[in-house]
């Protein structure tokens, strides 16, 4: 049933590995998220948002649970629901269950042996709702699907705060291009984590049963596994810290002692004590985040938070 999904071409290895080494040669050295999630990795990450310590995962639905009458309310009736990530989330049940018949439901993700099992998989939930797959880099303007019932609008749906995982110009970029695909009348949903008390936010991010220092650190098996690199996976330490200056965590790899590493062509040398940085998660305030949608043409028409105010969702239209 992979009818009705677009694909696009994967970039060949090479060029991969040129990529990864031009960030291993910059002056802080840096390794792409996108590592993070193989098989072993995607598990992990799982695993990640079931931990006592990381509150976004349960607080983020939490507020979906709370206000899904308001939220449903307004969406409206027959949208068309495009989740920017493949959907596979608690959260995405919510919205399927509880809003008011939709024209179609519309996962877009560049990987595309999860995407289409988890769109699979919801098709059987959910028979009465047309499921539409795309296979593509959501961060670059894509063609959306032409369901079989006319949608009134389109909600775009970004959870988990992956907002955050983007430095400011690429986040701006990629809200531009969820303007773009909401189209006229078009709205964005979105989970938006908030500043708060670092503590809790560097002990969501280095969890005592050490799962997100594995996820960290098997990015390098990962590398070594499908690029022939010779990382000395255990040679590295995880670090999560809170960079308040710029408001986000900061996920490094630190090499405990010198290491060589050959990757292609390439020689690497790092220092002891020497990281990797491997991603950001910014934390916004409401008043930071307001500004950055509005940057690229979203006003903000309704937050939702938990009690705390750890976490917000939120419903941005277009100006
Ligand atoms: N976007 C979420 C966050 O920043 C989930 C996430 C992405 C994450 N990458 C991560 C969580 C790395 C832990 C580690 O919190």
């Amino acid at each position: 049933m992979a009818q009705n999904t677009v694909r696009q071409m994967a970039t060949p290895d090479t060029e991969e590995v040129r990529s990864i080494i031009e960030g291993l040669s910059l002056p802080e050295k840096m390794i792409s998220p996108k590592y993070f999630y193989d098989e072993a990795g995607s598990r992990l990450f799982d695993e990640i948002t079931r931990l006592p310590e990381y509150y976004p995962t349960q607080t983020e639905l939490g507020i979906m649970q709370q206000n899904i009458d308001d939220i449903a309310a307004l969406v409206g009736e027959q949208a068309s629901l495009i989740e920017f990530g493949s959907g596979s989330s608690m959260k995405t049940h919510v919205l399927l269950q509880n809003l008011h018949s939709l024209a179609a439901y519309v996962p877009v993700d560049i990987s595309e042996e999860h995407l289409l099992a988890s769109a699979g998989a919801l098709r059987a939930d959910y028979p009465h709702i047309e499921i539409i797959p795309v296979v593509a880099d959501f961060t670059k303007p894509f063609d959306l699907p032409t369901p079989a019932i006319m949608p009134v609008k389109n909600i775009v749906y970004f959870p988990g705060s992956t907002i955050g995982n983007f430095e400011h110009e690429d986040a701006k970029a990629l809200l531009e291009v969820m303007y773009t695909e909401a189209g006229d009348g078009g709205a964005l949903l979105i989970g938006v984590d908030l500043q708060k008390d670092v503590a809790i936010l560097e002990r969501a991010y280095n969890d005592g049963a050490g799962v997100t220092a594995a996820f960290n650190r098997n990015m390098l098996t990962h590398i070594n596994r499908e690029y022939g690199s010779n990382f000395d996976v255990d040679a590295f330490r995880h670090d999560a810290l809170y960079n308040q200056d710029e408001g986000r965590i900061e996920l490094r790899l630190v090499a405990k002692t010198a290491q060589t590493v050959q990757l292609g062509d390439a020689t690497i040398e790092i220092d002891a004590g020497e990281g990797i940085l491997t991603e950001y998660s910014h934390k916004y305030t409401l008043e930071g985040f307001k500004e950055l949608a509005a940057s690229a043409g979203f006003a903000v028409e309704r937050v939702w938070t938990d009690e705390d105010q750890l976490f917000s969702v939120q419903y941005l239209v277009r100006d």
